[in-house]
Parts: structure tokens; C-alpha cells; sequence
């Protein structure tokens, strides 16, 4: 019989980081995993490596016909969720060029936010079967302007969402043509806090809604988040790891921060409706997972509303015209 502890957990960004370590956790602790890959190799390489049950899916997240075919696969099965769990992310620092999936969006916007809303609106009634539902969305502090990453370079604004208002072929939610990775993903990250905040103003705080910040999570081997990096080269990238990893302390480690996904995926009594958290540095080497307050623009509810509905709208031409 199955343990009534076990919960039933989707996971996207579960073959590599944060995910997949806390993909590691929660296998071990008998939770029933699917996690969402981009293909097939990337499936039976995470499978392989994770114990007890888990089942992948695969779906490219900047291909939102396949993300819309996941969860219709799901829906149809019809088996409840216990956690959606928001986590795969990419970001092309550096980059001056933007990149387009195939539907013409930005691929930053596509895989960071559009596909998991597409996945939060598909999914919401599978949650809604769980007698303990939750959705957990990884976004990032970089969002917010008065923080420490946030600084660094152009800050986090989705100005009046023009660019989303345009449609297909935008480079940037502000609607400003010239492509600033950095920002985009800043942008990203911001669009996942009102996300978390739209879906439990739409589910009216039934739920644990929570998004959180792991803190800088820096891998040892193939440079984990920062592989998408334009413009460093394999020595550069070395020397950065080295000097906030090594010599400032300023990292998290994949592990510590996968635990933590697992922790907030798993914890018995979650508070219900929105809440924020993030892996604070308190000194070096040492991090506390606390609340905390997000940037205004973040706390903006009329622009989660239309966030929220320009994106719907946008995915709703796309799939239609997919059809
Ligand atoms: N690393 C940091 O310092 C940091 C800080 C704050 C927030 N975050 C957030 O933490 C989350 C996890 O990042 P991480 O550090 O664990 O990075 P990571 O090791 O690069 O993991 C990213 C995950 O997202 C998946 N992914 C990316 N594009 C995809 C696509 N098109 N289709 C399907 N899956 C895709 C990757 O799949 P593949 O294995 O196939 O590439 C991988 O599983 C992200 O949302 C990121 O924004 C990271």
C-alpha cells in the first residue's frame, strides 16, 4: 500500500542543479517523481541516476506545443498532484543577441515563464484532486532591484509588458528592442514571483503557493547554470567559481540548495496563499532560508493580473495556431 506521507511531485529543471539534488531527496524519501526533460537521452541519464520512483517526461520547455501535449497526457491519466514544483530555468548572460524558439518568443521568457504558466494552467486540476496541493516556483533575487545580484548591471523591469503586448518577436517584456541577457533573465525571474502571485490570487490562498531564491549555486564540474554564458570562456568562468565559491564564500552548493527545494516540497505543514523565501548569505559560507519581502514591482498585483492575461492570450494564438 502506498505511504500516505508519499506524495506525487512534478518537476521541471530535474536533470541537472538544484532539481536534480532535490529530485535526489525526495526519491529517497519514497516521493513519486516525473520529471520534465528536454529529450530522451536527458530522460534515461536522470532516471538512471535517481533512485525509487521516478518517471520522466519529456518536453522541451521552449516548445510550448510539447508542453501543452505533457499535460494533456497527464490530464488525461487524471492522477492528482501533490506538487508542481516550477523549477527549470536558463539565462544567456552576456548575451547581445536574443534567441527565438520556434513560436518567435524570446527563449528566456519561453522557458523561465511562459511554459510554466502554460504547465500551472493545465495542471491546476490534477492539484486541486490532492487532499495537500502546493505549487513551487524557483525565481531568484536577481529580481529585485535593492538586492545584492539584482544590482549588478540593469535592473529587473517589465516597464508597461509592451514587448508581451507586441507578441511573437519581442526582445525584451519592456518592449525595448535591444536584447540584455542579464535583464531578460531578471525580467524572467520577476515574471515568476507575480506568477506565484497571480495563481494564489486566483486560487484565493487555498493553496501554499511558495517562490523562493536558492542564493548563488555554483556547480564543480560543467558549469551548471552559468554553461549558457556567451561571452566567458572556460578560464574566466574557473577564476569567478574560484574566487565567490572558494575564497569569498558567497556560493551555495547544488546539494544544500536542492535540499532545500526538497524540503519546501515536502514540509508537513506549509502556510497557505503566496509566501517568498530565500537562501539569505549571513556571512560567509553560512545560509538561512527565510521570508522575505520581494521588490515592489514584484508585489505589483494589477501587473500580475496582466501578465497572467497577456501571456494566456499569447499562448492561446500560438497553440491555436500549432492546431
Ligand atoms: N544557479 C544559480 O545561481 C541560481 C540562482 C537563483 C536562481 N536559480 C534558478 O534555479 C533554477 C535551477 O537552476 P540551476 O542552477 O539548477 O541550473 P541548471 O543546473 O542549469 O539546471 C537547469 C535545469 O533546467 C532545465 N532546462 C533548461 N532549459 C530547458 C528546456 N528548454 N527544456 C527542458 N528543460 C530545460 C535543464 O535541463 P538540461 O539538463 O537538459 O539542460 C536543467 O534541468 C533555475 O530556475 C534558475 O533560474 C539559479
Amino acid at each position: 500500500m502506498a505511504d500516505p506521507a508519499s506524495k506525487r511531485v512534478l518537476l521541471t529543471g530535474g536533470s541537472s542543479g538544484v532539481g536534480f539534488e532535490a529530485a535526489k531527496v525526495l526519491s529517497a524519501q519514497g516521493h513519486e517523481l516525473m520529471i520534465v526533460c528536454r529529450n530522451q537521452a536527458t530522460a534515461d541519464q536522470t532516471r538512471s541516476l535517481l533512485p525509487g520512483c521516478v518517471h520522466t517526461l519529456i518536453s522541451d520547455l521552449a516548445d510550448l506545443g510539447a508542453v501543452a501535449t505533457v499535460c494533456s497526457q497527464l490530464v488525461d491519466a487524471g492522477a492528482a498532484l501533490d506538487a508542481l514544483v516550477l523549477n527549470a530555468g536558463l539565462q544567456y548572460a552576456g548575451a547581445s543577441d536574443p534567441q527565438f524558439s520556434a513560436h518567435g518568443i524570446e527563449l528566456t521568457f519561453a522557458v523561465n515563464q511562459l511554459a510554466h504558466q502554460l504547465m500551472a494552467m493545465r495542471l491546476l486540476p490534477l492539484l486541486q484532486k490532492s487532499n495537500s496541493p502546493r505549487v513551487v516556483i524557483t525565481a531568484s533575487e536577481v529580481h529585485n532591484p535593492s538586492s545584492g545580484a539584482g544590482k549588478v548591471g540593469k535592473p529587473a523591469d517589465l516597464g508597461d509588458l509592451q514587448g508581451l503586448r507586441a507578441g511573437p518577436g519581442f526582445a525584451m517584456m519592456n518592449g525595448s528592442p535591444s536584447f540584455d541577457g542579464n535583464k531578460a533573465y531578471k525580467d524572467s525571474k520577476l515574471c515568476n514571483v507575480l506568477m506565484a502571485r497571480e495563481l494564489d490570487r486566483q486560487l484565493d490562498a487555498v493553496m501554499p503557493v511558495i517562490a523562493w531564491s536558492p542564493g548563488l549555486v555554483i556547480t564543480r564540474n560543467n558549469g551548471g547554470f552559468f554553461r549558457y554564458n556567451k561571452r566567458s570562456n572556460p578560464l574566466g568562468m574557473g577564476t569567478f567559481a574560484f574566487v565567490a565559491r572558494d575564497l569569498l564564500r558567497i556560493t551555495e552548493s547544488p546539494e544544500n540548495a536542492g535540499r532545500l527545494l526538497a524540503q519546501l516540497v515536502s514540509d508537513p505543514e506549509p502556510s497557505l496563499g503566496f509566501s517568498y523565501v530565500t537562501n539569505k548569505l549571513l556571512r560567509p559560507g553560512v545560509h538561512r532560508l527565510e521570508p522575505t519581502d520581494t521588490s515592489a514591482e514584484g508585489a505589483d498585483l494589477q501587473k500580475a493580473t496582466e501578465l497572467w492575461r497577456l501571456s494566456e492570450l499569447l499562448m492561446s494564438e500560438l497553440l491555436i495556431s500549432l492546431t
